[in-house]
């Protein structure tokens, strides 16, 4: 069953609220993903995206520069979820549910120049991601990232067929009729740190173990995908590397 989760305090800076940054993330994570499906199974997905340019009429995805394009407004057919529609979504993300007015940021969508990219589809991302997991590892700007994603698939998954779960520093979000999994797993720095604690991370001092990784990695070593992030965790005046 999906139930409500605990949601992990992290530094209020590195909150990403509401914003375009939010939009661009997960369409960014949607094009990786594309991407990791691209370099990984380039024959299976070739046959993929011949069947869907056939529905389309156009010929042009598979020689498409999707990096080269622009963020065009559509109020249209955007947005592809609401904050308070997603079962999964941490209430310190969700700024409509708590009465944000100004909504036009939930409008962009990414247009490349040459092509037109399908509209996001769940269920043929969750057929993709059959027997599979997908990890995304960092700090709480993946957290988003992963987050969206659940909420882009919530819709096209029945309740009873999905579950969420915390355990320690790994989130695990299920669809279990696909036998997916899409997991968080917080590790700021990537490597060990005294910033490991999902919950209390705010140290006055960041100590790093640079050459420490199996502790975390342990967690995703099985994983078919990873997307990895760590951001302004680096930038301080001091950091102790160990
Ligand atoms: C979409 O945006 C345009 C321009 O801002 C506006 O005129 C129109 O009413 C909006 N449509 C919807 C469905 O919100
Ligand atoms: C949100 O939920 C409402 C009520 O179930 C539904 O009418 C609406 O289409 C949903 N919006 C999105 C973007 O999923
Ligand atoms: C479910 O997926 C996992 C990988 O996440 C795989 O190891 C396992 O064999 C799969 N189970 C079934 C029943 O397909």
């Amino acid at each position: 069953m999906a139930k409500k989760h605990q949601v992990v305090p992290v530094p209020a800076p590195l909150v990403i609220r509401c914003s375009f940054h939010l939009l661009i993330v997960f369409l960014v994570t949607v094009l990786v993903t594309a991407a990791i499906y691209l370099t990984r199974e380039s024959g299976r997905l070739l046959g993929y995206h011949q069947t869907m340019l056939k529905d389309r009429g156009s010929s042009s995805l598979l020689q498409c520069d999707l990096f080269s394009g622009k963020w065009v407004y559509d109020n249209k057919t955007y947005p592809l979820y609401k904050d308070q529609n997603c079962s999964f979504m941490f209430d310190d993300l969700a700024c409509e549910k708590f009465g944000r007015k100004d909504l036009n940021y939930q409008y962009w969508r990414w247009q490349p120049h040459d092509c037109d990219l399908p509209r996001f589809n769940g269920k043929a991302l969750l057929e993709r991601l059959r027997g599979k997991r997908l990890v995304f590892v960092g700090d709480s700007l993946n957290r988003n990232q992963w987050v969206s994603l659940v909420c882009l698939l919530d819709s096209s998954i029945p309740p009873q067929l999905k579950s969420m779960r915390l355990k320690g520093s790994l989130y695990t979000f299920k669809a279990t009729e696909y036998n997916a999994s899409i997991d968080f797993y917080w590790a700021p720095l990537l490597v060990e740190s005294n910033s490991d604690d999902p919950s209390h991370h705010r140290l006055p001092d960041r100590i790093v173990r640079i050459n420490a990784i199996e502790k975390h990695a342990k967690h995703w070593i099985d994983a078919d995908i990873v997307v990895f992030n760590s951001y302004l965790w680096w930038r301080l005046p001091t950091l102790k590397v160990l």
